[in-house]
């Protein structure tokens, strides 16, 4: 039963571990899973990195759909390690969630339900081999853009493990370039489909910045947490004006004829996003949703089995270990 007395009592005061988390916070040091935090502090990592952990994992699936149809030897094992890459991109992220109080039953079964968000740009197809390359270079071109600034981020597990994954996503956007370059300076035929897959990813890309800053609810205080250093429209112009020389050197074309140089704004002008798209791929409405969700059930119910092995072993390991103890 509630009483008046259960309820959280209304202090005008901070208390004593409040001022500390923020005194940590303007001093730009680390919280780490022992200190005091927010509620509200805790639930917006929750989210946004268990997001974060299943885009990864999600991330996965549009990739691996070449595997088995990568042109050569060599370009098979980059595309096996870079999509080995993001599994593990993944575990860390899910580790770092976890060290917040959440499991990692409870996450997985968010995104298997269908109820955790993961980023939209992996609802969309790859029906052709260039996709590889448009990928390693908007998609993780964009994901770095995005997660340079969070290696500083105020949760010391969160930045920690940030530092790792932009070190290999550097490496990811270097793969999908060089993929392009050599399709650029093969045969028409690969011309084309290189420019048409650029044409494909450029505004997904874009989006992944996330809502313009007027309409990005969560953004204010996660930068006041120092979660988030800088706004999505910020990110977003920072990672155009990082492809346009790349877009030369490659003879791709960006698909906005409206994209250039404001010297008075300082800023790059383009044409408007298309928000309504973005809106229904979240919403669960994009090309390959359904599928993506599927796959990952599958491979969960598929991997039951090595659970509960690992399980049997570390259950063993322990007995035996408390019988010589
Ligand atoms: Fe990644
Ligand atoms: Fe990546």
């Amino acid at each position: 039963m509630t009483t008046p007395a259960d309820l959280a009592p209304v202090e005008p005061e901070l208390s004593e571990a409040e001022k500390q988390f923020n005194d940590l916070i303007a001093a730009d040091s680390r919280i780490e899973p022992r200190d005091w935090m927010p509620e509200s502090y805790r639930k917006s990592l929750i989210r946004q990195i268990s997001q974060h952990a299943h885009s990864e994992i999600i991330g996965m699936q549009p990739e691996a759909n070449w595997i088995t149809r990568a042109p050569s030897l060599k370009r098979k094992a980059i595309l096996m390690a870079k999509v080995q890459d993001e599994a593990g991109h993944g575990l860390y992220l899910y580790s770092a969630a976890q060290t917040l109080g959440i499991s990692r039953e409870e996450m997985t079964d968010q995104l298997i339900a269908g109820k955790a968000k993961y980023s939209s740009i992996f609802n969309y197809p790859t029906p052709t081999w260039a996709d590889m390359g448009a990928i390693g270079w908007l998609v993780d071109g964009a994901a770095i853009c995005n997660q340079v600034p969070l290696c500083r981020a105020s949760y010391g597990p969160y930045g920690r493990a940030m530092v790792r994954i932009c070190k290999e996503e550097s490496f990811h956007q270097r793969q999908g370039f060089e993929i392009l370059l050599e399709l650029m300076q093969g045969t028409p035929a690969q011309r084309e489909m290189a420019q048409d897959a650029v044409n494909r990813w450029y505004w997904p890309s874009l989006m992944m910045f996330g809502p313009p800053d007027d309409e990005s609810p969560n953004s204010a205080q996660s930068m006041a947490w120092k979660i988030k250093r800088f706004s999505n429209d910020e990110l977003r112009q920072r990672f155009i004006g990082m492809l346009i020389p790349q877009a030369e050197v490659l003879g791709v074309t960006l698909p906005d004829p409206k994209l250039r140089w404001n010297e008075e704004k300082g800023a790059y002008d383009m044409s408007d996003i298309d928000w309504d798209e973005f809106h229904e791929v979240l919403a669960g409405r994009g090309p390959t949703n359904s599928q993506r969700l599927q796959r990952r059930r599958e491979a969960h119910e598929e991997g039951a089995w090595v659970r509960e092995a690992a399980a049997e072993y570390a259950r063993k390991q322990a007995a035996a270990r408390a019988e010589v103890a």
